[in-house]
């Protein structure tokens, strides 16, 4: 079949195998129809409201090396921070008064916080009525366990790719199945599990990103965020080519037609390699936008590739900005808290 009748045929069914997905992706004729497709199906599944998720970025201290990200522990061009327990909840407040709904606590993946004082940030933060979402990388069973008795509600942990080859060459000491066992720990948990990838790392071909996708369908993934690998010349990948903004948007728009009623994040790697690049991913299929709302002075050091858009701005202004993105395009801002089939 040619590319238009597998969008067709996806929009309908919500299926491809990987060859079919890959016809998709190596076609750039039927580009215009793909984002329309997938447009549809997010307003048919999801509405046309558009989730903010207030993001706070805990700490940029991190154990690992992945060989794309800027936080990597080898990296000495990096001043560490880690925000204390007062730092975190005043921003908190300030994004409950801006309007947010969710909170998400990210951070570099270590032991920035002891399990006691997660639980006592997540107990605080649910005490004020917000959704949270954690993203703070691979812990323990017992440790997610403990954040979910608490009260945390969704978990993002990318598994980045799914070739294990490319896996293993970019996170060194990292071990891809246990990240697909933290997935599954999550999922057992009752999170509502995001995961996603990043999009052309070196030597990842469209076979690959396929494989990707059809994960995300496997694990029946409540959230996909994904976006273009950023150079970044403080890590190994510094001679590489950054990722195409246009390919990371045809992954996504497929991801939307095979996951109809997931939310799926217009990333601001997106909008770091593209001036409109959250617009143009929110009418390719995107229904969420997570604005930054980290004290500015901590925000300019969580640098995980250059260009990283919204880094001068106040957290007030940054959400001004999207709220124009988002009336620009006739959508608006949603009133619920924006579980999976916007619920
Ligand atoms: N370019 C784009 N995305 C990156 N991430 C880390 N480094 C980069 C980069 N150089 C993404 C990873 C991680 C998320 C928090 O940021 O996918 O999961
Ligand atoms: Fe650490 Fe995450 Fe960056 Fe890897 S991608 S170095 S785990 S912050």
């Amino acid at each position: 079949m040619k590319a238009i009748d597998l969008i067709q045929k996806a929009q309908a069914e919500h299926n491809l195998t990987a060859s079919e997905i890959m016809t998709i992706l190596v076609d750039d004729c039927c580009n215009d129809y793909l984002f329309q497709a997938a447009d549809e199906v997010r307003s048919q599944y999801v509405g046309e409201g558009v989730h903010l998720r207030a993001l706070i970025e805990l700490s940029n201290v991190c154990s690992k090396d992945c060989y794309y990200c800027g936080l990597r522990c080898s990296n000495n061009n990096l001043e560490r921070y880690r925000l204390s327990p007062d730092e975190v909840m005043a921003a908190v407040v300030e994004a409950k008064s801006e309007g947010y709904q969710t909170i998400v606590l990210q951070s570099g993946e270590a032991d920035n916080f002891a399990t006691a004082e997660m639980v006592k940030i997540i107990t605080a933060i649910k005490a004020m009525g917000l959704a949270i979402t954690l993203s703070l990388g691979e812990k323990t069973y017992g440790q997610y366990k403990a954040y979910k008795d608490a009260g945390a509600d969704r978990y993002l942990l990318r598994i980045e790719t799914t070739n294990e080859a490319i896996y293993r060459e970019l996170h060194p000491g990292m071990d891809f199945h246990n990240r697909v066992k933290c997935l599954e720990a999550l999922r057992t948990l009752g999170y509502e599990v995001g995961t996603g990838c990043l999009v052309g790392l070196p030597q990842q071909t469209l076979a690959d990103l396929a494989q990707d996708i059809l994960f995300f369908k496997e694990i029946n993934a409540d959230m996909v965020g994904l976006g273009p690998f950023i150079s970044n010349p403080d890590t190994p990948l510094r001679e590489q080519p950054s990722g195409q903004f246009l390919l990371s948007i045809k992954v996504m728009a497929v991801v939307r037609l095979l996951l109809p009623d997931i939310n799926i994040p217009a990333t601001t790697a997106m909008e770091s390699l593209h001036q409109d690049g959250r617009k143009i991913a929110l009418q390719a299929g995107a229904n969420v936008i997570m604005p930054n709302v980290t004290t500015i002075n901590y925000r300019q050091k969580y640098l995980l590739y250059p260009g990283k858009i919204g880094l001068q701005v106040s957290t007030k202004q940054n959400r001004q900005k999207v709220v124009e993105i988002i009336n620009s395009i006739n959508r608006f801002v949603a009133e619920n808290q924006g579980f999976r089939g916007n619920k």
